[in-house]
């Protein structure tokens, strides 16, 4: 069985990194911002990818009932993800305080678009802890409790 992110959040990621790869062509503060956050955010977004969001993919399976053996193979992922939470929220702090640097410096420099993607990327990481992460968390730990049986 294949563990795939959801969709629409493997979307997500995809246009925040196009859009910060084109804010780090901006040039100016903004440009240097960007580049910045890219450089603390691209090896986090490979962790959420390798393990922490893969997961979520059972989602809609499990709450329809649906549970079978093979989803066990997914459990050494979310107990990675819980063993790593505190370095994942670490990652957080450091990306945003690029971001909100990447903030000020778009506002100054008038560019808008850019302050709106460092509002969008906040977001993200504010969803990622409050629901993403615990949920995923959460598949591991249904898991192991439903298979047992
Ligand atoms: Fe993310
Ligand atoms: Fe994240």
């Amino acid at each position: 069985m294949e563990f795939n992110i959801p969709r629409s959040l493997k979307t997500e990621h995809e246009e925040l990194h196009s859009k910060l790869v084109e804010a780090s062509r901006a040039g100016g503060r903004t440009g240097d911002a960007a580049k910045a956050v890219a450089e603390v955010l691209y090896p986090h977004f490979e962790k959420e990818e390798g393990y922490a969001l893969p997961p979520l993919g059972l989602l809609p399976l499990l709450a329809e009932g649906n549970i079978s053996q093979d989803m066990a193979n997914v459990i050494p992922m979310t107990e990675r993800l819980k063993a790593e939470f505190p370095q994942m929220l670490r990652d957080h702090r450091l990306i945003l305080a690029a971001l909100q640097y990447l903030l000020e410096v778009a506002i100054k420099e008038n560019m808008p678009e850019y302050a709106h993607l460092a509002e969008n990327l906040i977001l993200h990481n504010q969803t990622e802890e409050e629901v993403l992460y615990p949920a995923s968390i959460l598949i591991g730990e249904y898991l192991k409790l439903r298979l047992e049986k």
